[in-house]
């Protein structure tokens, strides 16, 4: 076999008269006038190759060659010449300046005609991609992510060994740990009816591992979920994973606001910089939302007094009722069309909102929409909200507040996305601190932990955790922290409960008794009972990471071999039916057994 010199990406005009080969698939093929004209490809980039009718051996092979072939080629560096002598460069290569003439060629194997080449992935639907995955991973764009997340896991696996920390394997045949999505269960062959649990994150290892004197641990660890996937979200995901004893809340965010600027710095040149906390009641009040996007305005504001002084029993019977009325002023928003605005009604219900009340600014008045029945308010409002003739002022009315948030909250990013507010390479950076430790649940009449329960309440709320007083339970705030890029949770940690009459103070709260608190994780008390250091970690996704880095907002992109909408992998076929001796082995028979959905 020819045994390659270069790649194909490399070969430049210092490369001029040398004879090298290469190795690769053929990208393209192309006969003019005799002269067989070869793209072939490797992860590196596409080189073209020539074939004149003089080698006549390598010529006529080369005629037979077609998409996919994997060849290899041998032949001398020339400069793209056209027809009349004049360089003829091709810009949009970066081995354009050149091609190789060749003169030996050899085929390493064929290739059925493709479904679709890497070319062609825009002409075909995700399904049959995700099928033929290989090929649609052989895309230069795809390839290069893939170079890219090799590179941010190295960046970081190196920035942490130099921090002091270890890479420590935690068991993936767990007991489950309440991380809060469903788990997926494993059964176990020898111990018949029981089931192990693949870990939603390593939470109670990394902390013992603290307990154990690991003092920095560190994991890039594969995680398993089981909720419904989103374009951020997969089953199956990857977090960057790390605890630290003898710290409090700055020491980690610090560290890993090192690891965050080496990676955007040696990825994307993008210097990071220091980075801005924000409590969560402020991000809930100005933003809607616990992930604020700060690449624009439209803020939330309150407007509840104005709104109170109108006769719009919309307005007045929220806030009679408890509720509230908040407004966002979306500039230039008033060249959206009635039908558009019609439609962002019924987009909002789906976050509990009865409509979307409207009006835009006209002449320097509210006009249009709910215009009418609050024009007495018109001067205060446009003083209140800022607002310009062609602006559109949208209102959150609901006597929940919650709801008044995500309404707004949501709305405004939907809004920045439609009417292009946000200029490319951006990058706005955030904590979220100061997050409430539980949170009232309505439906349930219980309280949850709105991290994990193992998150430290503040050392000055310790008192209220046995209040009894609703009013001061809900006021207790947790050493958790949240880091934020461009409106998306990029990780998430906190500081943890070191001390067991905290930790079974917090879960009587939560309703989880002594009993049950043993059952499920007395291995965790049992630690904390025997020395457990002060210490506090996060996790990051890493493929939200290289989402933000390779500029998709498809997690599917960034995942060699990920699952569809329906958990299905459809290269393999996974999830599939299994035979009864299997189950019979794992003690279990299967119930009801449905068609595969396999869409995307
Ligand atoms: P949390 O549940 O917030 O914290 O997860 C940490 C980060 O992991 C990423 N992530 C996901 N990425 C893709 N698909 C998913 N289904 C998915 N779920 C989470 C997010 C998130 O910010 N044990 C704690 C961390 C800690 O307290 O140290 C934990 O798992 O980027």
């Amino acid at each position: 076999m020819l045994k390659r010199t270069h790649h194909c990406g490399e070969l430049r005009k210092d490369h001029i008269d040398q004879r090298v080969t290469l190795s690769g698939w053929v990208n393209n093929y192309r006969d003019h006038g005799g002269v067989v004209f070869i793209d072939v490809r490797d992860r590196n980039g596409i080189t073209q190759l020539v074939f004149h009718p003089e080698n006549k051996a390598a010529h006529d092979l080369a005629d037979t060659l077609r998409h996919e072939f994997v060849i290899a080629v041998s032949g001398v560096v020339r400069e793209r010449i056209g027809p009349k002598g004049e360089p003829a460069h091709n810009p949009k290569l970066a081995t354009g300046e050149i091609e190789i003439d060749c003169d030996q060629l050899e085929v390493l194997n064929r290739a059925q005609t493709p479904p679709f080449t890497p070319d062609e992935f825009g002409k075909v639907g995700e399904e049959l991609r995700l099928k033929y995955r290989y090929i649609e991973l052989r895309r230069p764009t795809m390839l290069n992510i893939i170079r890219t997340r090799h590179r941010v896991a190295k960046i970081m696996r190196d920035y942490f060994d130099a921090e002091g920390f270890y890479e420590v394997e935690t068991p993936f045949l767990c007991k489950s740990t309440p991380e809060g999505a469903r788990d997926f269960l494993v059964p176990s062959r020898l111990q018949p009816g029981e089931f192990y649990a693949l870990p939603q994150s390593p939470q109670l290892f990394k902390q013992i591992l603290m307990v154990a004197g690991v003092d920095k641990y560190v994991q890039i660890v594969r995680c398993f979920r089981d909720e419904d996937p989103r374009a951020d979200r997969q089953a199956e995901f990857t977090q960057v994973d790390l605890e630290m004893s003898f710290v409090e809340q700055d020491d980690v965010m610090t560290c890993v606001e090192g690891m965050i600027r080496k990676v955007w710095k040696d990825i994307l040149g993008v210097e990071v910089p220091v980075i801005q906390r924000m409590p969560y009641a402020e991000a809930m009040d100005r933003y809607g939302s616990d992930r604020p996007d700060l690449r624009f305005d439209m803020e939330l504001i309150d407007v509840s007094d104005l709104a109170a002084k109108t006769d719009f029993k919309v307005f007045t019977g929220a806030i009679a009722a408890g509720g509230l009325v908040k407004a966002i002023r979306v500039p230039g928003g008033s060249k959206l069309t009635r039908k558009q605005t019609d439609a962002l009604a019924e987009w909002v219900k789906q976050f509990g909102a009865g409509g979307l009340p409207i009006t835009k600014i006209e002449n320097g008045a509210v006009a249009t929409g709910v215009g009418k029945f609050i024009a007495g308010i018109s001067a205060d409002l446009i003083a209140r909200m800022g607002a310009e003739d062609g602006d559109l002022l949208c209102f959150g009315v609901s006597e929940k507040p919650a709801v008044v948030h995500r309404v707004l909250g949501e709305l405004r990013v939907k809004l920045a996305h439609d009417l292009e507010m946000i200029k490319p390479g951006q990058w706005e950076w955030l904590w979220v601190v100061d997050f409430p430790a539980i949170e009232w649940n309505e439906d349930q009449k219980r309280w949850d932990s709105l991290h994990h329960p193992f998150t430290a309440p503040n050392d000055e709320d310790l008192a209220k955790l046995d209040s009894g007083d609703h009013k001061q339970i809900a006021s207790i705030k947790s050493k958790a922290y949240d880091l934020v890029l461009n409106g998306s949770e990029l990780g998430g940690g906190s500081i943890r409960i070191h001390r067991p009459e905290v930790q079974s103070k917090v879960f009587a709260l939560l309703g989880i008794d002594e009993e049950a608190a043993r059952t499920k994780f007395g291995f965790l008390l049992d630690a904390l009972n025997f020395g457990a250091p002060p210490h506090g970690g996060i996790a990051f996704g890493l493929d939200r990471v290289v989402m933000h880095l390779c500029n998709t907002t498809n997690i599917r992109d960034v995942i060699a071999f990920p699952k569809t909408q329906t958990g299905a992998d459809l290269m393999t076929d996974a999830p599939s039916h299994v035979d009864d001796v299997q189950l019979a082995e794992l003690s279990l028979r299967v119930q009801t057994h449905n068609k595969k959905d396999k869409s995307v």
